[in-house]
Parts: C-alpha cells; sequence; structure tokens
C-alpha cells in the first residue's frame, strides 16, 4: 500500500488510433478564420488543424481561408503560419501534412465591418467551393478581438453567408470572452441569434477541450463506485483550482479592462464546476448536457452585497520570482495603469441549493504569477467517525479526497488510510494514482482539435449554449456590482511566487478547512 503504483496493472500504451476507431474524418467545409494573422490563428488554430490532418481527421474536401485586416497574398499568408506551425507546433512536422493543408489555404484581405470586404469573400468562397468541392459548407472562426464578434455576424448575414438552404451547413465559432458582464453577454447573444440559430452558434471554451475535462464526465458516469458518493451525505466541500505561473506578459490591454475574475471564472471555473456538480444526462447529446450543466449554475445561491464582501476574495501579484524567473508587479507590466484595482487573482466561495449539493461549500480560485501551475478538481469526502479508534495511539484519521488533475498533471489520486506496518496502530495516509500517460499514449494535442473537429461534425455538446453563458455571468455580477461599487479600494498584494493572498486562506480556514497546497503536497484536512 505505501507504494500504491504497483497495485495498478498498466497495459501497454497505445496509439491514439487504436483508442478511437470510430473517429472518421468530417465531411467536406471550408474553415473561414477571422483574425488569420493575430496570436490565437498561429499558435492555435493552425497547429490544431494540422494535427486533425496528422490523424487523417479532415476530409479530402477540405480548405482554410483567412481574413484579416494586413494586406498580404497567398504565399505570404500560408508562409506565415508555417513558421507558427514549426514554432508553437506540438510534435514532429511532416512536410507532406504540411504541404497538404498549406495548398488548401488562401487569403482575403479585409476590414470586418466592410460590406465590401464579405462581398470578395463571398466570390472567394465559391471559388473555393469549385476547386476543392467543400460543398458550400462554412465554419466560421471568429479568432477576433471580441469587440467586433457581433459586427462579424451581422456582415455575414448581410452578405447571404448565414443561410442553411441548399443542403449546406454554416457555423460560427466564438472566442471568448463572450460579453464582459451579464448585460453585454445578454446584448451580444440577442444580436448574434438576430442572424444565426442556435444550432449555428459554436460559443467554444477551450477547457472543454481537454481530454482531462472531458473524462470528468466518463469519471463520473461511466463508473459504478463514484457516483453513490457523489452528494452531500459524503462529500465535505469540493475545491476547484485553476493556478497559473505565468505572468500578464504584453496582454496588459486586454487584462486591465478583464482582470481574473472575467477571464477565468464564468467561463474556465464554471465549466469544471459544472461538470462536477451536474446530474447525469439521458444521454450524451448536446442539448441534454447542456441543459444539466444549466441547471447546476441555476442551482448556485444567488450572492447578495454581504456574500459578496465576504465570501469573494482577490488579489494583485506584486513582485517576486516564479520558477526562479523575476517577475516585476503587475503594475509595473506595459499597458497597465500605475495605481491599477484590477484583480489577478480571486477566490470564491459558492453553495447550491439542491438535494445533491445544499450545505457542500464550493471553493473555487485562480490566479497569475502563482506558485506553480496546477490546475485540479478535490472532492474532499467527509471524515469516518473516530469513536472505535479513541482507544488507540492514532489521533487522527485520514481525510479521504479523489483529485481529479486537469493540468499539468493529468489523472487522478484518491487518498485513502492504511494501518502503517508494526505492532503498534498507527494510520499513514496512501494515494492511489492513475496518470494518463502511463495507459494513453495520446498524440500531442493543442486542445482544440476536438472542439474544431466537433464543430465540423455538427456536434455542440462541448460549446457553451445562450443560458449557460448567461447564467455564468449572472452568478458572478453581484461582485461585479460590488467591487464597481468600491473601485478605489486596492486589492491585497501578494508576491509573485506565492500561493496567493492570505485572504484566499482566511476564506477556508474559517471554515476550519484548507486549500490543497499548490505543490500538491496532502492538505486540505479538516480540523
Ligand atoms: C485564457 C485566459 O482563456 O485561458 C488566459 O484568457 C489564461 O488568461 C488561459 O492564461 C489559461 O488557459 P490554459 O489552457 O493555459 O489553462
Amino acid at each position: 500500500m505505501s507504494n500504491p503504483e504497483t497495485a495498478i496493472r498498466r497495459p501497454d500504451p497505445r496509439p491514439r488510433a487504436d483508442i478511437s476507431p470510430q473517429a472518421k474524418p468530417a465531411g467536406p467545409c471550408t474553415i473561414v478564420i477571422f483574425g488569420a494573422a493575430g496570436d490565437l490563428a498561429g499558435r492555435l488554430l493552425v497547429p490544431a488543424l494540422y494535427n486533425l490532418r496528422r490523424e487523417r481527421l479532415l476530409a479530402e474536401e477540405f480548405a482554410v481561408v483567412g481574413i484579416a485586416r494586413s494586406n498580404q497574398d497567398d504565399e505570404t499568408f500560408r508562409r506565415g503560419l508555417g513558421r507558427s506551425l514549426r514554432e508553437f507546433g506540438n510534435g514532429k512536422i511532416v512536410d507532406g501534412d504540411w504541404s497538404w493543408l498549406a495548398e488548401r489555404m488562401s487569403y482575403v484581405q479585409g476590414e470586418f465591418d466592410d460590406p465590401a470586404a464579405y462581398a470578395r469573400l463571398a466570390e472567394h468562397l465559391a471559388k473555393v467551393d469549385r476547386t476543392y468541392r467543400t460543398g458550400g459548407n462554412y465554419l466560421f472562426y471568429l479568432a477576433t478581438p471580441p469587440q467586433v464578434f457581433a459586427t462579424i455576424v451581422r456582415r455575414i448575414g448581410e452578405a447571404g453567408l448565414a443561410g442553411e438552404a441548399d443542403g449546406h451547413w454554416r457555423r460560427v465559432i466564438i472566442e471568448k470572452p463572450f460579453g464582459t458582464d451579464l448585460r453585454s453577454a445578454q446584448e451580444l447573444n440577442r444580436k448574434i441569434l438576430a442572424v444565426l440559430t442556435e444550432s449555428q452558434i459554436y460559443r467554444i471554451d477551450h477547457y472543454l477541450g481537454k481530454e482531462t475535462v472531458q473524462n470528468i464526465m466518463v469519471f463520473r458516469f461511466g463508473n459504478g463506485i463514484f457516483e453513490p458518493l457523489w452528494n452531500r451525505n459524503h462529500i465535505d466541500h469540493v475545491q476547484i483550482t485553476v493556478a497559473e505561473t505565468v505572468d500578464v506578459d504584453r496582454r496588459g490591454k486586454f487584462y486591465e479592462g478583464t482582470g481574473a475574475l472575467r477571464d477565468m471564472v464564468p467561463n474556465h471555473l464554471f465549466q469544471l464546476l459544472t461538470l462536477v456538480a451536474m446530474e447525469p444526462p439521458i444521454c450524451f447529446a448536446a442539448d441534454a448536457v447542456r441543459s444539466e450543466k444549466a441547471k447546476v449554475l441555476d442551482a448556485v445561491h444567488q450572492l447578495s452585497p454581504q456574500d459578496a464582501r465576504q465570501n469573494v476574495v482577490r488579489g494583485q501579484y506584486g513582485g517576486g520570482t516564479v520558477n526562479g524567473r523575476k517577475i516585476e508587479p503587475y503594475r509595473r507590466a506595459p499597458n497597465v495603469a500605475p495605481g491599477s484595482t484590477t484583480e489577478t487573482y480571486v477566490a470564491l466561495k459558492l453553495m447550491m441549493d439542491n438535494w445533491r449539493w445544499a450545505g457542500v461549500p464550493i471553493y473555487l480560485r485562480t490566479g497569475k504569477a502563482l506558485a506553480r501551475r496546477r490546475s485540479e478538481v478535490v472532492i474532499q469526502f467527509k471524515q469516518a467517525p473516530f469513536a472505535m479508534f479513541r482507544d488507540t495511539p492514532i489521533e487522527r484519521l485520514t481525510q479521504n479526497d479523489l483529485v481529479l488533475h486537469i493540468q499539468p498533471e493529468e489523472g487522478v489520486t484518491l487518498r485513502f488510510g492504511a494501518k502503517v506496518p508494526g505492532p503498534d496502530m498507527h494510520v499513514g495516509g496512501v494515494e492511489m494514482n492513475f496518470d494518463y500517460q502511463d495507459y494513453f499514449n495520446a498524440a500531442p494535442s493543442t486542445g482544440y482539435e476536438t472542439l474544431i473537429y466537433d464543430c465540423m461534425n455538427g456536434d455542440a455538446t462541448l460549446f457553451t449554449r445562450a443560458d449557460d453563458i448567461e447564467a455564468g455571468w449572472r452568478i458572478v455580477q453581484p461582485v461585479l456590482d460590488d467591487w464597481e461599487r468600491n473601485d478605489a479600494a486596492d486589492p491585497p498584494i501578494y508576491p509573485a511566487g506565492s500561493s496567493g493572498p492570505d485572504d484566499a486562506d482566511a476564506l477556508l480556514t474559517r471554515d476550519g478547512r484548507h486549500w490543497r497546497p499548490l505543490d500538491g503536497s496532502a492538505g486540505g484536512k479538516s480540523s
């Protein structure tokens, strides 16, 4: 038991193709990338498309059209993306696969609000359709600043590119952030739903592209042993952590108007929360899954102004060292105001009002420039009754916790108590570990592959519906309102390289609990 790893029989790692033998190439289509000259396209989208090609998951009848403001010809466009692929692609680049993709790429120059650009685009797409037989199926990927999402969708509609007549499909992937508060998210939904039907809209959250995040559903609902314990009778509390070591770097302009709460909570952290807390959907279909997720958010207690003050902690990083790298205080980052009150860390305690979770606190935290990069969900089970051990040398029993490691470790750990060998009765905490890498020889991926592939196949299960987006903003709106009312207040400063502000620890210690330490050592004990 002290070495629980030996108890687990490891099969030989198998290549990905054996794990998903049923994955077939997606149907014919053209993907149109708005903002094709930007960071997202180069760092993630093109590497993801390349990986899909490598896995033979793209149709032969496939093309990529980039549209952006900068003036460049097809060849320059391809060369630029080729360079990005070599820089950011994960895994070996096979020339044949890259040239297959590159020859299907072309570029249209245009301003996002200029009707003439869309007329050129429509004409170009018709030509691409004829050359690559893509069947008039268009996937518009909005990899642009959020301020132009609504404009692009309107112009696509006006140019007659959104209609799904004649047996072809038209879909739009919209990046985050989707709105900056409840009102703006509702407004954006209203504007895009005036042009598209909900089934054409794919609001992306790249957390749902992560295998370990998708595995939460399989882990809970595909095993007989966990779900019966997954409720307030057995669970003491839940912790959801997304800790980052990165600072804001050159993203100051974006981050100043955003902050940790808007950037991470209503989207990534709530995706984790909904998967952990949802009821089993009736089937694995988009609306069945998304309806259950929406119910979770609807069950979260509405925060009163007092809750927003007491149950939410923010912080901003000061100077320090992260992994041996010196970090300047947030306020000295480029494009950040010297007196900025933007939070780079936030922790919240939420409660839910339903039969499964009533009385079980859910603690969430996320921050930048922290000591470790670690995303995980901790399910802390209730303590066993101690009475039986009263007359033994045992002082306290091990807390049982189940940790779902999202990144960088990927796997699951279950911690429980075991008798320490010897004549006396002592209990030691031991762990059973499952590590993805030990079992599955998955090909490297960016996380966007599954999402793009699903969208091409019309499967919206891993995308966010309008009501889910709005429910997320509804939960955090009282916090935004509270902060706005007190906008002069400085957030507490935490040293870069620490585990966040002391107030975040106090949020749990006042409930007799502790965060699981960012270094992954055993923690989270009830006192
Ligand atoms: C993005 C945020 O959505 O997610 C970034 O805008 C954050 O600020 C990033 O760093 C985290 O993603 P990941 O996949 O690195 O955990």
